[in-house]
C-alpha cells in the first residue's frame, strides 16, 4: 500500500518565524518515525527557507519564471530551497481571484519545473440534480488542459468540497459521499490521460478534517490522504492525524 499523504495547510499561520519553527519541530520529529505517512507542511512561503527536518510544500506559486511581477512566486524558486510540492487552486486562491485559466497557467509551470502539484477542487454546493457533478469536472478539466501524461504522473488531487472547509464549515463530508466523489474524479481523469494513471494518482480528501473523522476518510472512504487546515495548527492534534494514517 502506497504511504497515505497527510499534508499541514497553514494558511496565514503562525504569525511569526518562532512560533512557526516550534510548530514544526515536533512534527518533523514524529514524522521521521512513521513510514507509511509522507508529511507535506505548507507554511507561509516567507518560513520555506527556514524550516528543515520536514517535506516542505507552497501553498500557490506563480507561472511566469522571473520578472515584473510584483509579490509572486516563480516554481523554480520554490524549487531552490527544497520546496517539493506546491498547492494550486486552492478555493481560498480562487475566490481571490484565481480562475480555471489561471490555475491551469500555474498548475503546468509547476509541473514543468519538476514541483509535485496538489490541485484542490470541490464544488460550490451539492444539488439533488448532480448538477455539482459538472462543477468539479469542468474544474478538473479545464485546470489540467495542457498538461502531457507524463507530468500528470506528478499531480495529487484534493478533493475539497467548499461547503465543508474553513472555520464557517457546516461539516465535513462523509467518507461515503468522499468515496462517491473520488471514483467521479478519477473518471474525468481517465478520460484526460489514461486509465492507469487515474486508478494511480493519489486523491486527498480537505475540508474540516480532524481526529476525530481522519481514520474514516482513509479507511471506508479509502483516501489517499489528507489536506489538514484548522487541526494541522496544533503540533499534538497534527501529530495525532498522522499516527492514524500509518497504519
Ligand atoms: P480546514 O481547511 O481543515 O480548516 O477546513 C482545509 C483547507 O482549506 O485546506
Amino acid at each position: 500500500m502506497e504511504a497515505k499523504i497527510i499534508v499541514a495547510n497553514w494558511k496565514l499561520n503562525p504569525g511569526t518565524w518562532r512560533e512557526a519553527r516550534e510548530l514544526a519541530a515536533p512534527i518533523a520529529r514524529a514524522a521521521k518515525k512513521l513510514t507509511r505517512v509522507r508529511a507535506i507542511i505548507c507554511p507561509p512561503a516567507v518560513y520555506l527557507n527556514g524550516l528543515k527536518g520536514v517535506e516542505l510544500g507552497a501553498q500557490d506559486c506563480f507561472w511566469e519564471k522571473s520578472g515584473a511581477h510584483t509579490g509572486r512566486l516563480a516554481p523554480a524558486m520554490l524549487r531552490s530551497v527544497g520546496v517539493t510540492t506546491v498547492i494550486v487552486g486552492h478555493s481560498e486562491m480562487r475566490a481571490a481571484g484565481d480562475d480555471d485559466a489561471a490555475v491551469n497557467r500555474k498548475v503546468r509551470a509547476a509541473l514543468a519545473e519538476g514541483l509535485a502539484v496538489i490541485l484542490c477542487v470541490g464544488e460550490r454546493a451539492r444539488d439533488p440534480e448532480g448538477h455539482y457533478l459538472r462543477e468539479l469536472e469542468t474544474q478538473l478539466i479545464n485546470s489540467l488542459a495542457g498538461v502531457s501524461k507524463k507530468q500528470a504522473s506528478q499531480l495529487i488531487i484534493a478533493y475539497e468540497p467548499l461547503w465543508a472547509i474553513g472555520a464557517l464549515a457546516l461539516e465535513s463530508d462523509s467518507p461515503e459521499g468522499f468515496r462517491h466523489q473520488a471514483i467521479f474524479i478519477r473518471k474525468v481523469l481517465a478520460g484526460q490521460f489514461s486509465k492507469e494513471l487515474a486508478l494511480r494518482l493519489p486523491i486527498l480528501y480537505g475540508g474540516s478534517v480532524n481526529t476525530k473523522n481522519a481514520a474514516g476518510f482513509l479507511t471506508s472512504g479509502a483516501a489517499s490522504g489528507l489536506l489538514v487546515g484548522r487541526e494541522s495548527l496544533r503540533a499534538d492534534k497534527f501529530i495525532e492525524i498522522l499516527k492514524i494514517a500509518n497504519y
